[in-house]
């Protein structure tokens, strides 16, 4: 089945007690045990399974390619679980760009527990493979990255993990499988931040984790889902499932507004560089080409004028809100340094655009008439 019928039809099926065509929300906690003390209807408490919780977690694992996948209550969450599944003196290498709340997560809660990471530029090839180490267990890469849209060649990291015995762990955020599929390319596991793309209208937070096979790894994080419980509710599931269904065409129409907008800003005579994958001035741009159907609804544009001028435009748009986050039909600017906090790798004058569903026409007036006026 092509991406865009299962995006509908994934663990969806008419209601058996109703024949409601849009699925029920189960807002049960508990449910009922028969005589003998089993559990007729296969579930026991809301902690440990949910039917919009399992039939969310099924809808993505179909799309993504995996064998199972495991939904949590913010992306940070799910990702958390990954971590959480290693053990003391166990080791990570790390790309140096990853989304910062990632790299807090990392550095402020599971590094006291005893893993150890390495961060390194996925750039330098050299220091990807000096890094890896005899009790490297994670190799954890997103491509592109955020906000400079860095490209990851994932068949060549996956082929290291593969030597090293380590698992690929791939944030897939911002490409979704619809774009992108990891675990087809040779990752073990993919990770999402459901608050974006696979919701999809800003209304809900949530994340997944994907698994290529339902191995012992796989067991632990189940484990961390279930009884560290970090797990979302029964509407952010039925929201984050609803999301799924357009999910394709949502994110088609946003890589292509978002490739319209990167030639555009390409030649403004105020913008002095323009990072997205697309363009093929690009770096990562013929590795993309080679792992990406498109190159995805974000980028990131420099201002030549500098930060102030950077911050102007980021408050005069009208269409683009200025606001966080990303993937959600409406387009969104942020001033991204500020938000990261002192991250070198964020230049000042750069601004991040998450593209919406809205006609390019009017995204492209908007960011024109913005750049016009603030030059200085
Ligand atoms: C690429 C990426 N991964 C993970 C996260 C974390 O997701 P959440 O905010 O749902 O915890 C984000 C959030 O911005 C993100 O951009």
């Amino acid at each position: 089945m092509k991406i865009e019928t299962l995006a509908v039809h994934a663990a969806n099926e008419p209601d058996s007690a109703t024949g409601a065509i849009a699925p029920p929300i189960h807002l049960s906690t508990t449910f009922l045990r028969a005589e003998d003390g089993s559990y007729p209807g296969g579930y026991v408490y809301g902690r440990s399974a949910n039917p919009n919780r399992v039939a969310l977690e099924d809808a993505v694992a179909q799309l993504e390619g995996g064998k199972a996948a495991a939904a949590f209550a913010s992306g940070l969450a799910a990702i958390h679980s990954v971590f959480a599944s290693l053990q003391a003196g166990d080791h990570a290498v790390i790309s140096g760009d990853i989304y910062h709340g990632t790299r807090s997560m990392l550095e402020k809660v599971l590094q006291r527990w005893g893993l150890e990471f390495t961060y390194v530029n996925f750039e330098d090839w050299d220091s990807v493979a000096a890094a890896v180490r005899k009790t490297t267990r994670l190799i954890y890469v997103e491509t592109p990255s955020n906000p400079l849209m860095k490209v990851v060649d994932l068949s060549k990291v996956a082929k290291l993990a593969d030597d090293a015995g380590a698992k690929l762990v791939v944030d897939n955020t911002l490409s979704t499988p619809v774009l992108q599929r990891p675990l087809e390319l040779g990752a073990d596991i993919s990770v999402h931040s459901s608050t974006k793309y696979f919701g999809g209208h800003s209304d809900v937070t949530g994340g997944v984790v994907v698994v290529k096979s339902e191995d012992d790894f796989f067991s632990r994080i189940r484990e961390v889902q279930g009884l560290a419980g970090g797990v979302p509710s029964p509407f952010d599931c039925w929201l984050v499932k609803r999301g799924l269904a357009t999910l394709p065409l949502r994110v088609t129409t946003q890589a292509r507004n978002a490739q319209a907008i990167a030639e555009f800003l390409h030649a403004h005579k105020n913008v002095s560089a323009v990072h997205y994958p697309g363009l093929p001035s690009h770096p990562g741009h013929e590795t993309a080409r080679a792992q990406m159907t498109a190159f995805g609804g974000m980028l990131s544009f420099q201002v030549k004028a500098g930060e102030t001028a950077a911050r102007k435009v980021a408050s005069t748009m009208k269409l683009f809100k200025q606001a966080t986050s990303l993937g959600g039909i409406e387009s969104l600017v942020e001033h991204r340094a500020s938000v990261a906090g002192e991250q070198a790798s964020t230049p000042r004058d750069l601004l991040r655009l998450s593209i919406g569903i809205e006609h390019v026409d009017d995204l492209v007036e908007d960011l024109d008439e913005a750049l016009n006026a603030a030059k200085n």
